[in-house]
């Protein structure tokens, strides 16, 4: 399910969690070396701390669940057009690379072993359809569509697309300036 959250949720979720642990580890290890009868007459308030921070972290961890809930169920092109920033005014004209060269490569690199994209007669099913190439870059929300195109043959990494398993997919940085080629090939209006 982590998966699914974006990155601002996670952070959410990340910065409850982590105050919840420097509470937790400070309380049991910190504090007690200088006040030994720790939480003595403070008990009553230590608990309500610790009461507060379990409700808190719950309701988080429930809130952000629904939160992503909600987003699945409005499906891909609510989420295309209910996204939170304005659609950049005429994306200036792209492909430093050649998307014929792109193709080549994509042939070359066993591209179309895991990827179904109809350009280069592609029917791969590990990895996505890269024909949706442009809406998973906007759910992403890494950067324009050429940026997270580069990054996920670069670094795969970086980002994982939701539904899809982490780490099979090879990087490819060792192409260089040849990724622009593909980027070309893969983010042209065909
Ligand atoms: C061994 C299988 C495999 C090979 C080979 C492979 N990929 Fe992938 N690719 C995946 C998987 C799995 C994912 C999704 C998981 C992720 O993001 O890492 C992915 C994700 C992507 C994405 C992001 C797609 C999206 O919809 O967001 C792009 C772009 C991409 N690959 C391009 C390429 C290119 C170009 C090549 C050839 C140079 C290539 N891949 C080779 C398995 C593969």
């Amino acid at each position: 399910m982590l998966l699914a959250l974006s990155a601002g949720q996670k952070t959410g979720l990340a910065l409850v969690g982590a105050a919840f642990i420097v509470f937790a580890l400070s309380s049991a290890l910190l504090i007690p070396r200088y006040r030994p009868d720790f939480p003595g007459r403070g008990l009553k308030l230590f608990i309500a701390v610790t009461v507060l921070f379990f409700v808190g972290m719950l309701s988080a961890v429930i809130g952000f669940a629904k939160e992503s809930e909600h987003k699945g169920a409005e499906g891909t092109t609510a989420a295309a057009t209910t996204s939170s920033q304005p659609p950049a005014p005429a994306p200036p004209p792209a492909a430093k690379g050649d998307a014929a060269a792109g193709k080549t490569l994509f042939a070359a690199n066993g591209c179309a072993s895991c990827h179904t994209f109809k350009p280069a007669n592609a029917k791969g099913k590990v990895g996505p359809d890269l024909d949706n190439l442009a809406a998973d870059a906007q759910k992403a929300n890494r950067g324009s569509l050429e940026q997270y195109t580069h990054e996920s043959i670069a670094d795969p990494g970086a980002y994982t697309v939701p539904g899809y398993p982490k780490g099979v997919m090879p990087p490819f940085a060792s192409l260089g300036p040849k990724i622009d080629d593909l980027v070309a090939f893969l983010t042209q209006k065909s």
